[in-house]
């Protein structure tokens, strides 16, 4: 297949696009480079350093007419987006529809979209939280995140271009970066690695869904096949606080340094977790990395980049 992947020099983009290059798919590559870094693009996929939100992404894509578009690029630091939701929905919803636009008549087959299931859901009522939980998002990064999944069903019912949101939960895996406000297992090791102290915001019992990056690619690949039409959620189902998580990467880095209790952030969503029992039905995709061999493999990966 041909394939556009979008957001690719980041954390799950790159490891989206070394499978497909694995897979033997020809995979056309875009980012800015304004978060992501050079050394994650895949140097057997033709790269285009391009902001989505320029006309040029969208004749970009009408020129290489792929069968797939793989949506990844986005401006994902929740509290940059309650700082600044203009330049939010600049990237993450005009980028978006520019990238649509782009697509209707090219003859893409399907847009792989990713979401987020703790952003769309906001506080949730059940947990896990299955596709048919109210959305509430609780940030203008939530509400972004929302606003392409009603775009993708516009441009669906409009243009016949059919779509799968993949709704993740917290992914963690080597490649995340540590910068901006970025997952807590990349925020520890990156202290960690260092002989620093990691802060756990007030008592430390606030859980996520963790999913593991080589799962969400397993996603990303099943999606290809697949002939579902809209959201997805892909997660483990599984609750796990940050004191366990700090555990269980001090143990992997083997590190005597004990973390610090700082004050509680205000606002801070206590619990998030998503169910991912449609996944299982419509991609046939049950996560298969377990928690403990994933912060392991994680923690290997900032062992010997560390410094870099
Ligand atoms: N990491 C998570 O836990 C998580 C959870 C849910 C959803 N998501 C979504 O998955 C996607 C990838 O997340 P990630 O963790 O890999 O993020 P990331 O920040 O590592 O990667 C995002 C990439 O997009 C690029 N980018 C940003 N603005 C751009 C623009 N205007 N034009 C072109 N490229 C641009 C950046 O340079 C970067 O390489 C995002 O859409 C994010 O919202 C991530």
């Amino acid at each position: 297949m041909k394939i556009v992947v979008t957001g690719v020099a980041g954390f799950i983009g790159s490891n989206i696009v070394d499978a497909y290059i694995e897979r033997g798919h020809e995979v056309h590559i875009l980012d800015d480079l304004s978060t992501g870094q050079r050394r994650n693009l895949n140097p057997k996929a033709e790269f285009h350093e391009v902001d989505i939100a320029h006309p040029h992404a969208a004749r970009l894509i009408e020129g290489i007419k792929p069968d797939v578009l793989n949506h990844h690029a986005a401006q994902m630091d929740v509290r940059h987006s309650v700082a600044d939701p203009t330049f939010d929905a600049r990237v993450n919803i005009l980028g978006f529809i520019n990238l649509l636009e782009g697509s209707k008549n090219s003859g893409v087959k399907k847009v792989i979209f990713a979401s987020s299931g703790g952003a769309v859901y906001g506080e949730q009522d059940v947990f896990p939280a299955a596709e048919d939980h109210p959305t509430r998002p609780a940030s203008p990064y939530g509400v972004s995140k929302r606003a392409g999944e009603l775009y993708l069903s516009y441009y669906q019912q409009a243009f016949a271009l059919p779509y799968i949101a993949l709704r993740y939960a917290n992914v963690y895996g080597p490649r995340q970066s540590a910068k901006g406000e970025a997952g807590v297992v990349a925020i520890f090791l990156s202290l960690l690695s260092t002989g620093k102290t990691p802060v756990i915001n007030g008592d430390g019992g606030q859980t996520r869904d963790y999913v593991y990056v080589g799962d969400v690619v397993a996603a990303n690949v099943a999606a290809l096949d697949s002939t579902f039409v809209g959201p997805v959620n892909i997660g483990t189902g599984v609750e796990t606080d940050v004191v366990t998580i700090f555990r269980h990467l001090r143990e992997a880095v083997g590190s005597p340094i004990e973390a610090q209790h700082g004050p509680a952030k205000p606002g801070e969503q206590r619990h998030s977790c998503v169910d991912a029992g449609l996944a299982a039905q419509v991609l046939n995709w049950r996560p298969q990395m377990i928690l403990d061999e994933g912060l392991r493999r994680t923690a290997e990966f900032y062992r010997e980049t560390v410094g870099r």
